[in-house]
């Protein structure tokens, strides 16, 4: 029983929240792409816990929590993140790394950060992570996977040749800078094998037992959509699939296993970097939304660029991503404001369009249609139940739903894992097809 769990948006629409939600019925929970780009937050029992790598389920005692195929890790913050969640009591004993995954070496992050100088104006506006340079290498096919660190012969030899003819010359040579000393490289990767070792494995049987034996197994999107690499803002895109598509690959899980895709929208608009995004509010009003919501990135602390929920953008995640299911987060956020606007699609050279173009100047330039809806002024961050929210929030909940044609079935008011006011009776994941309703919206 496969659920993927994707975000609709540009990142940071509250996955993490989702997740921790839905691990309580998750046998096992699997990060299948990106990197310590991705900052998941998770509320519980007033503990505040921040992922970047360890899969959002960890916090649940039987949950068995993989680190997939699909993502690159960085060792040296894996392993920081593993003892700062065992020192709040948490137990990593059911964390697993795939053999498979890539792992970042010191000079992604290095290079990741001196081609964004060099963009110069052009810049994206990444995390320097080292993401984008380490999806490159795996790629060209020079890329280190977590199981060489069991293959310390392997790796002397593969480094020697990938350092001294690759990386330095272009340290060295194009970007002026220190090359790297192997010896100290191979000691810190050696020893990062000996720690992480016990966690290494090859995850395909794993993953395919547990199909076998009908297990809920949770897909644990990072990123989001509008970030992915084709259907993303290129090249304000992030160097992986955060589609339903790249979980797959990500995880080497078959398209036919998967019972419910599920899409998490925040009920505005946020992005970090650069990049086209058409409801942005340079403004006053954005600050206000910036502060009353908190955005400032989990992973690098930038302010996020907020902006009014854009239904061209939501509406393309579904469809891209085959979403039968929303989650839509931070309500709660627009407590205060009157009136609040969707954008409902975008008049570009003249013409409508529902969906966000690939040419990215002309999303850029394009013209958000706006709806006024009336706000609710009233706090909802105390509500459990449908029946208790204002009109006005439950009107804005069913014409998003309307717009981005596809149900919502779970409104989050606050970052607590109770915070959350299930819209329906109808099953909201992990469950199996044949026990999904087709969703018909009411009023379209
Ligand atoms: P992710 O990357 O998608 O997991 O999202 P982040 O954790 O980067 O950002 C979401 C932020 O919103 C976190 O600080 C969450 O604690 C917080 N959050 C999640 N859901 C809600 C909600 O419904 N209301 C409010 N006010 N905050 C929320
Ligand atoms: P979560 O999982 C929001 C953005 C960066 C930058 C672009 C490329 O927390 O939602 P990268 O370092 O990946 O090469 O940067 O992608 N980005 C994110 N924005 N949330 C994220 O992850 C992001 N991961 C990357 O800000 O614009
Ligand atoms: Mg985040």
């Amino acid at each position: 029983m496969v659920t993927i769990l994707v975000g609709g948006q540009w990142g940071d629409e509250g996955k993490g929240k989702i997740i921790d939600l839905l691990s309580e019925n998750a046998d096992m929970v699997i990060r299948s792409q990106g990197g310590n780009n991705a900052g998941h937050t998770v509320v519980n029992a007033g503990q505040e816990f921040r992922f970047h790598l360890i899969p959002s389920g960890i916090l649940y005692p039987n949950t068995t929590c993989v680190i997939g195929n699909g993502v690159v890790l960085d060792p040296r913050v894996l392993l920081e993140e593993m003892e700062q969640v065992q020192s709040r009591g948490i137990s990593i004993d059911r964390l697993l790394i795939s053999d498979r995954a890539h792992l970042i070496m010191p000079w992604h992050p290095i290079l990741d950060k001196l081609e964004e100088e060099q963009r110069g104006d052009d810049r994206l506006g990444t995390t320097w992570r080292g993401i984008g340079p380490a999806y490159a290498d795996k790629v060209r096919r020079i890329g280190f996977r977590a199981g060489d660190l069991q293959k310390p012969r392997f790796l002397e030899k593969k480094l020697s040749f990938v350092l001294s003819k690759i990386k330095n010359p272009i340290l060295e040579q194009l970007y002026h800078v220190k090359p790297l000393d192997r010896q100290a490289i191979l000691d810190e990767y050696t020893g990062y094998g000996e720690r992480l070792g016990p966690y290494i494995q090859d995850i395909f049987p794993i993953i395919h037992r547990a199909l076998g034996r009908n297990d809920r197994v949770l897909l644990e999107g990072a990123q989001g959509s509008m970030l992915d690499l084709d259907f993303g803002t290129y090249p304000y895109v992030t160097s992986s699939s955060p589609t339903a598509g790249g979980a797959l690959t990500g995880s080497g899980i078959p398209p036919t296993a998967v019972d419910l895709t599920m899409g998490v929208f925040k009920a505005y608009t946020t992005r970090v970097g650069y990049g086209p995004m058409p409801t942005e509010l340079d403004n006053a009003l954005g600050e206000q939304i910036r502060k009353i919501g908190v955005e400032y990135g989990t992973t690098t602390g930038r302010p996020r660029r907020v902006g009014w929920f854009d239904a061209a953008v939501a509406r393309y995640s579904v469809v891209l991503n085959g979403i039968g299911s929303i989650a839509l987060t931070k309500l709660d956020v627009l407590d205060g404001f009157d009136p609040i606007r969707i954008c409902t699609g975008y008049v570009s050279k003249g013409e409508l369009q529902e969906f966000p173009m690939a040419n990215i100047s002309h999303l850029k330039h394009c013209e958000p249609v706006y709806e006024e809806l009336p706000g609710w002024g009233s706090s909802i961050a105390g509500l459990r139940r449908p029946e208790d929210l204002p009109k006005a929030a439950r009107r804005y909940i069913d014409r998003l739903e309307q717009l981005c044609r596809a149900p919502i079935d779970i409104v989050s008011v606050g970052p607590a894992r109770d915070q959350t006011i299930r819209m329906s009776s109808r099953p909201q994941t992990l469950v199996p097809r044949q026990h999904q309703q087709q969703h018909q919206p009411s009023h379209s």
